[in-house]
Order: structure tokens, then C-alpha cells, then sequence
């Protein structure tokens, strides 16, 4: 078989572990596939993913400042990105270029590869922060359904106008933070999707610790420290926890998935980024 060619377009890409992680999962599984990362001024967006069809590109990942941009370029866009409003993965079916939205597929695989028991349906989820990750988990959650959501944002109307979009789907609250207090006795799952306590601001959480309680689940979508000081204030009251990695592993095991049909290697994935961040 010819080699396949995968890319990542951004600006930057020099930071990101995705060519690390599918190229170790390309070798791991001896397919003759490659994942190359572009550097892509927002200007030359459109000429880029002209050059990946030229090219005979298998597929592509898309990520930041590009997430958006690139949606009007598509032959197709599945329902769910449709609904999450950003793209960060591209494939081809049939011979036309598709874009999914992987991050929130890959926050719940990851959530369920770690607990396996865990019944969404049955759920009461509290998310934290309204920004593009938030978006993206929120709307998969409604999309495979939970039983409801509450979310709160340092900018309360940003919370209030994800909620309303997410209303007809799903049963969600907007809280202002300041009387978040008052549901989290109620979650089972809380899920922190803010950049705060990202390197090197380690010692800062968004949460407060009276929020936290032993019978729910903390996830931290930030996986760099992979422990951050919210997941060890969870631990300290007994709380399950849940590391940012996750969802980066499980999202480009998704897109993997997408371009080659193949399940990828997860746990060596999982093991090359946390000793790349070390
Ligand atoms: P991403 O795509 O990573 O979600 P984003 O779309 O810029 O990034 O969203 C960032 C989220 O982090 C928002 O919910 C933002 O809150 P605001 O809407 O109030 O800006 C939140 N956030 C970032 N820095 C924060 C801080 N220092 N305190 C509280 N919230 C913060």
C-alpha cells in the first residue's frame, strides 16, 4: 500500500503532540500512514485544504485558529460538529470531505474507558467554563444523552447562551458562579473545561473546595500538570478524578479511527504523551 499522508493545520502547530501520538499509533500498528503538522496562516486556509484534496490527503486534523474558518470549505459536516459549531477532524466518505468534531467523542470514551459503569443517562453534570471545550463536551453529552447538566462561567451570559442553544436537546441550567454552591450536592459528575491551573499557573483551581463531595466524579479537561490543583483538592475530599489526557488520547483515537478503521493503540499513546510532558 502507498503511503497515506494525514496533516494538522494551525497557527502554531509546533506545540502539539498530535504527530508524536498518531505516528507512534501508525508504527505500533504497521500502517503505512504518516501525520504531518502544518503551520497554516488563517489567509491560506482555504488554498491549504485545496492543497489536501490536490494532494490525496487520507484526512486531516484542524485545530486552533482554524476550527471555524474551515467549516464553510467542507463537502459535509456531521451533525454533531454542525451542532458544536467547530470542526477538528477531517475525512473522506465516498470521496467527499467530511468534518467531525472528535473532543467531546474522545472526553466520553475516555470518561467510560476509566469507568466503565458509569450510566450517562443517569447523570446530573456540572461543567465549568463556556468556551470551545465546553461547547464541544456539552453538546456530545446531550447528544448521547444524560439525565441534566447545569453550567456555570466566570462570564455568566456566555453560560446562559450555551444553555439556551443546548435547551431543546437536553435539560441544562445556567448558574451564575457564585451560587453554583447551591447544585454541586447534585452532580455526580463535575467537569472542569476552563484553561485555569494550565502550566505555570499549577496552584490555581476555578473550583472552590466546598463545591467538591466523595460520591462525584472531578474531571480536569487540562492535562498539563496531568495532576492539576483541583484533581489533588478532589482527591483530598474523596472524590474520583479524571486527568485531561484522556480526552486528548481518546479525540485522536476517534480521528484515527475515522481515516484508517483501525482502533488505535490508547494506552501507549496515553503513556508517550505523559512522559513527553515530564
Ligand atoms: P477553549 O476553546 O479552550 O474552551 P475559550 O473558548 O477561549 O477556550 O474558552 C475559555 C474558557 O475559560 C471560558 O469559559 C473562559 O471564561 P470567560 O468566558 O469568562 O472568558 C474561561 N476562563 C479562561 N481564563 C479564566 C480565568 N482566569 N478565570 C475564569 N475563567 C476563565
Amino acid at each position: 500500500m502507498q503511503e497515506q499522508l494525514i496533516a494538522l493545520l494551525g497557527h502554531p502547530v509546533a506545540h502539539s503532540k498530535s504527530p508524536l501520538m498518531h505516528n507512534l499509533a501508525f508504527h505500533t500498528l504497521g500502517l503505512p500512514y504518516r501525520y504531518l503538522a502544518f503551520d497554516v496562516h488563517p489567509a491560506h486556509l482555504a488554498v491549504a485544504v485545496q492543497g489536501l484534496k490536490a494532494l490525496g490527503f487520507r484526512g486531516a486534523n484542524v485545530t486552533v485558529p482554524h476550527k471555524i474558518e474551515v467549516m464553510p470549505l467542507l463537502d459535509d459536516i456531521t451533525p454533531l460538529a454542525k451542532q458544536i459549531g467547530a470542526v477538528n477532524t477531517l475525512y473522506y466518505d465516498g470521496g467527499r470531505l467530511v468534518g467531525d468534531n472528535t473532543d467531546g467523542q474522545g472526553y466520553i470514551a475516555s470518561l467510560l474507558h476509566e469507568y466503565p459503569h458509569l450510566r450517562l443517562h443517569e447523570m446530573t453534570i456540572g461543567i465549568v467554563g463556556a468556551g470551545g471545550a465546553a461547547r464541544a463536551v456539552a453538546y456530545t453529552l446531550a447528544h448521547y444523552g444524560v439525565k441534566k447538566m447545569y453550567i456555570t462561567n466566570r462570564s455568566g451570559e456566555k453560560a446562559t447562551a450555551l444553555a439556551n442553544g443546548l435547551l431543546p436537546l437536553t435539560d441544562i441550567e445556567p448558574v451564575k458562579m457564585d451560587a453554583f454552591a447551591t447544585v454541586t450536592n447534585k452532580l455526580n459528575l463535575l467537569i472542569q473545561t476552563t484553561s485555569v491551573g494550565m502550566s505555570p499557573h499549577d496552584a490555581a483551581s476555578i473550583v472552590p473546595r466546598s463545591w467538591l463531595h466523595p460520591d462525584m466524579i472531578v474531571s480536569d479537561l487540562v492535562y498539563n500538570p496531568l495532576h492539576t490543583r483541583l484533581l489533588s483538592d478532589a482527591r483530598e475530599v474523596g472524590a474520583k478524578t479524571h486527568t485531561g489526557i484522556g480526552m486528548l488520547v481518546h479525540q485522536g483515537a476517534r480521528a484515527f479511527e475515522l481515516w484508517t478503521g483501525e482502533k488505535p493503540p490508547v494506552d501507549a499513546m496515553r503513556n508517550l504523551l505523559i512522559d513527553s510532558f515530564s
